[in-house]
């Protein structure tokens, strides 16, 4: 009799299970995509260089909305502009939030930081306060000095470099720059280029980069806990770099409160960050470690993206020639009509070819492709599927600037002339075209990214006729995008500049 009772109550309880399961899983029909493995998912398919090829690769097989699985996370990618739009206009709100991700928690002390922070109350104050005053257009304006003074710095090396016919790594170079105008704006600190103290800060911002990048076991298989990221070494590595960079930012912070210190003539973005500590004006606390955590994204936001815009600009300007030539045609009679030596951000204005060359730079390859990934707020529904809350989203904004139906059928050709053709600007509210992102979460940095990227692209242009170094063909460069916060071209761009007699 027992062993009856025992029996039935086992079999109801495998079929309660099975149901159960059956519930789970058939309660939402998830966007399309690859088989996933039990327990892993689709992981081990996942590669490291040119994530948004492989994702566009995706597309193609399972549509414009895919998902597919990291661990125990659901993840989706979009690839239209119109399913964009959906997303980033008319459910803007269902997500705004971002994913949970153990070392951005860590390393933005706690997402007290603008690009990591949950969608809260304190991050809409801090946003509002960064668009009126850190990075408004008269902000943006002050530091317009620092960035043509090592603008300058960076022309006289490849001078220098264009005497001798040797090659400059123009990746480098503009590493170099992005690091060194971001110290200015930040701290108001002009580092030695090859000093200590530079070695130290890109020692620093090569270890926030990478450990934002990893994956921690901890998220994806949240029942192993921090165990497996204990073991390999992860945890280690994350505390190490947090370490390095608080050290830091402290450093910086004490100067500012020593009493006998002299202001920089610019005030600099630390010191507004101070003036708000110090006065509360927020709802929201605002303590020394929040100061650290939005100094933060100004190091991360600034030093790389700019960087890597112009490295692309240069290179699809080696492998199209007659856009190098009419780009080149038009910043140096403009400037020669005036007799003007230095390209400005004013003169930019007034380069309407430059001005699309920019675009379609941005276009064929944005620097951050798959924008930074936004999480679902409640349940929702995209194309006729289901995104359950806590949803992991991308936009592939690679492949939106591959779209057939926005773009045509030569999307995959470098021409700046389609900007002319067509009005469409990288403001937010053309979904076609979104390198900054858009709706509540698109980039506060813009202008000043635009100013930063601008300047060093234009001079390049005005200043010198370039050649590829070691007899290298345009079509044997190598195209590959490393995974990073920006994307930058995985092999260093090296080219042998030669002077251009105005
Ligand atoms: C060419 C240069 C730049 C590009 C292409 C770029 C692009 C982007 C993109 C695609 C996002 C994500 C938007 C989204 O989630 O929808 C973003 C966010 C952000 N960027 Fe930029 N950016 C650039 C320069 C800068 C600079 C110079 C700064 C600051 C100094 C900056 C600060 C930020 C911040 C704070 C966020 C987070 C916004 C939020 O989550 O509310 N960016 N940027
Ligand atoms: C958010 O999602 C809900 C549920 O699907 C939907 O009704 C609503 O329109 C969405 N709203 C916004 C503004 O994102």
């Amino acid at each position: 009799m027992t062993d009856i009772i025992v029996g039935v109550v086992a079999l109801a309880v495998v079929l309660l299970f099975f149901l159960y399961q059956n519930l789970k899983t058939k309660r939402y029909k998830l966007p399309p995509g690859p088989t996933a493995l039990p327990v892993i998912g689709n992981l081990h398919q996942l590669q490291k260089l040119n994530p948004q090829r492989f994702f566009y690769g995706w597309a193609r097989k399972y549509g414009p909305i895919l998902s597919y699985k990291i661990g125990s996370r659901t993840m989706v990618v979009i690839s239209s502009a119109e399913l964009t739009k959906e997303l980033l206009k008319m459910q803007d709100v269902n997500f705004t939030d971002r994913p949970q991700h153990r070392s951005h928690e860590v390393i933005s002390y706690g997402r007290r930081d603008m690009v990591l922070s949950h969608y809260t109350p304190y991050y809409r104050e801090i946003r509002k306060m960064a668009m009126n005053h850190l990075f408004s257009p008269t902000r943006v304006a002050t530091f317009k000095h620092v960035r043509e003074e090592e603008v300058t710095r960076m022309m006289v090396k490849i001078n220098k470099a264009a005497e001798k016919s040797e090659a400059v790594d123009v990746s480098e170079l503009m590493m170099t720059l992005g690091n060194s105008v971001v110290c200015r704006q930040a701290f108001g600190k002009k580092y030695n280029e090859d000093g200590e103290e530079m070695k130290r800060f890109i020692k620093i911002v090569y270890g926030i980069q990478n450990v934002l990048g990893k994956i921690y076991f901890s998220d994806i298989f949240p029942f192993t806990g921090y165990v497996l990221d204990d073991l390999t070494g992860l945890t280690a590595y994350m505390n190490e770099c947090f370490e390095r960079q608080d050290t830091y930012l402290q450093e910086i912070i004490d100067e500012t409160l020593d009493p006998n210190r002299v202001k920089p003539e610019t005030e600099s973005m630390i010191d507004l960050l101070m003036d708000i500590y110090k006065d509360q004006p927020l709802a929201s606390d605002f303590t020394i470690e929040n100061v650290k955590a939005v100094i933060l994204d100004i190091i991360t936001g600034g030093t790389e993206t700019a960087a890597a815009g112009v490295v692309w600009g240069m290179t699809y300007l080696m492998k199209y020639p007659k856009v190098m030539k009419k780009a080149q045609a038009e910043v140096r009679e403009y400037m020669r009509e005036r007799g003007l030596t230095f390209v400005t951000e004013d003169d930019i204005k007034n380069l309407p070819y430059f001005r699309a060359l920019v675009k379609e730079t941005l276009r064929i390859e944005p620097v951050i492709p798959l924008l930074i990934p936004r999480s679902c707020i409640q349940d929702t529904k995209i194309a006729g599927y289901d995104i359950p809350a806590g949803t992991t989203v991308n936009v592939n904004v690679w492949a939106v600037s591959r779209d057939e139906k926005e773009w045509g059928h030569d999307a995959d050709e470098f021409r700046p002339e389609r900007f002319l053709e067509k009005d469409v600007d990288f403001k937010g509210t053309d979904y076609e075209f979104i390198p900054f992102g858009s709706g509540r979460r698109m980039c506060p940095g813009m202008r000043l990214g635009a100013a930063m990227l601008e300047v060093p692209y234009a001079n390049l242009l005005l200043n010198f006729d370039f050649k590829l170094a070691n007899g290298m063909k345009s079509e044997d460069i190598n195209m590959d995008v490393m995974t990073g916060f920006a994307m930058h071209k995985s092999q260093h761009h090296m080219l042998v500049p030669q002077k251009v007699w105005k």
